[in-house]
């Protein structure tokens, strides 16, 4: 049938703003929606079908087709490199992608170490700035890494700075800002083009009226 969609969410922080978002794009989606323990939630009144996968994730299932729209962060964008379409900036989960580090030091003159989650991006950032550097791929707490003397300087997310603040970090630079974006699988662009793009012009119409949640408390 053509109008099926799947639509694979991000668990975790974005879930329950980019949630928010569908219901006041006025689709109804269930009351458990963000409780439960489901990978796959079915939602036949609006004949969608829900994937809860991983952030990073996000793209690979969309890319491959067994979603055919998906949310995710411009980072994992930027990261994964995906085959995808990137429809619409819901301009939800705002933060940055920012080097951090101890305060007052200086990085190694030689092979800088960069713990990351974000490896290509990384990779690409110092390359442009001309330095060289080691990157350490970590897979969660990056903040771990500057004070336990893994690394010279971590890239990593920064929303409200709670986390850096906490452990006594400091920001360096800002490498770009983020957001979360509306993606498509190419076939299922074409496939299901009406769906889609139904989807688009109702989420068009919500974005950026008001902050869904406030982030910077
Ligand atoms: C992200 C990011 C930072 C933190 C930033 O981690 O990696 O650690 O949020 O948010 P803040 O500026 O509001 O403190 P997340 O909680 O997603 O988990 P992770 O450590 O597994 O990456």
């Amino acid at each position: 049938m053509n109008d099926f969609l799947t639509i694979a969410m991000p668990k975790g922080r974005i879930f329950d703003e980019a949630a928010e978002l569908l219901r006041r794009a006025g689709y109804k989606l269930p009351p458990e929606f963000a409780d439960s323990r489901k990978l796959i939630i079915d939602v036949p009144q609006e004949n969608f079908r829900f994937i809860l996968a991983k952030p990073m994730d996000v793209p690979t299932y969309v890319e491959h087709g067994v979603a055919d729209i998906g949310i995710a962060g411009k980072d994992v964008m930027l990261e994964e490199e995906r085959d995808v379409y990137e429809l619409l900036d819901l301009k939800i989960s705002k933060c940055r992608l920012s080097v951090a580090g101890l305060p007052n030091t200086k990085m190694s003159d030689v092979a800088p170490k960069i713990a990351t989650k974000y490896p290509k991006v990384t990779a690409a950032y110092f390359r442009e700035q001309g330095e060289q550097v080691e990157i350490i791929k970590l897979n969660g707490s990056i903040e771990l890494a500057p004070i336990i003397g893994l690394s010279d300087r971590i890239v990593d997310i920064v929303s409200t700075g709670r986390t850096l603040q906490e452990n006594g970090l400091v920001e360096y630079e800002k490498i770009v800002d983020i957001t979360s974006r509306l993606i498509a699988n190419p076939v299922s662009y074409r496939m299901k083009d009406i769906r889609i793009s139904d989807i688009v012009s109702r989420l068009n119409k919500v974005i950026d009226k008001e902050p869904v949640f406030d982030t910077q408390g």
